[in-house]
């Protein structure tokens, strides 16, 4: 492994919406930095294991990534034993559950470098997304100035309606939005392959990998996020 020789980043993909993509974008993450010689853990926090199941089916001959089984509870163990990763892990990337509820929203974001809503170009999700960031924002759990919410558009169809007002919506917010990622079967194809788009027939997936080469350049200027310690902390209480 090249490893990325620097800190190591936390990346969770959050967003209590049904189906908005985080586990496709988590494991086309974890793929993108394992292919790229980064030392990658993915930690799976939804019982329906959809990145667990993905890690199964990846083939030997790809770039190992450690799985994280986060949404099962170890007997003997203490919970930070059984969501230790490797030393030397360079990436972690976290897949969350969908209805998570906003009182569990700190216990992913408290340590997260870089958090990733996902967002799909619907009513649904746009009314579900500015939910989801409220909660995020309001409770101060995360704040503007930390630059590390971002959101993804994702399954878009450019020259619709509805991106046109996903697009308008997630301007009024005033997050960025990091890259918009097309509606493609090579992410259903990816998804029961075990594979990262960066792994695929570069020439299948040329519009895919333009709009990821974003993603990476945004993840990597994150810096590694301290939590100010707080009033309480300090006093050591
Ligand atoms: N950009 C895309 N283009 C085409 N299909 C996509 C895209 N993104 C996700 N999908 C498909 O949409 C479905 C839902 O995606 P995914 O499982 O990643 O969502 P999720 O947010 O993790 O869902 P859940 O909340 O149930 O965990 C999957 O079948 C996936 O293959
Ligand atoms: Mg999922």
């Amino acid at each position: 492994m090249v490893g990325s020789g620097g800190a190591m980043l936390r990346i969770v993909l959050l967003n209590p919406k049904g189906g908005s993509g985080k586990s496709t974008v988590a494991t086309g993450i974890a793929a993108m930095y394992a292919a790229r010689g980064f030392n990658t853990a993915l930690m799976d926090f939804d019982p329906q294991g959809t990145s667990s199941r993905w890690l199964e089916k990846r083939p030997r001959s790809r770039a190992s990534i450690h799985g994280v089984e986060a949404f099962s509870r170890a007997i003997g163990v203490t919970r930070s034993f059984q969501l230790r990763v490797p030393p030397g892990t360079d990436r972690v990337v976290v897949d969350t559950p969908a209805a998570l509820q906003p009182q569990s929203f700190n216990e992913h974001v408290r340590d997260a470098d870089a958090v990733l809503v996902p967002v799909m170009p619907s009513d649904a999700d746009i009314h579900a997304c500015s939910r989801c960031i409220g909660h995020l924002l309001i409770s101060g759990k995360i704040k503007r100035r930390e630059n590390r919410l971002g959101v993804i558009a994702n399954r878009v169809r450019p020259n619709t309606i509805i991106f046109r007002t996903l697009m308008r919506f997630l301007d009024q917010m005033q997050i960025p939005v990091v890259t918009t990622l097309r509606d493609s079967q090579s992410y259903v194809y990816a998804g029961e392959h075990g594979l990262g788009l960066h792994e695929m027939n570069p020439a299948r997936v040329q519009p895919e990998l333009a709009q990821w080469d974003a993603l990476w350049s945004w993840l990597e200027s994150r810096k590694p996020f301290v939590q100010p310690a707080t009033a309480a902390g300090v006093a050591g209480v």
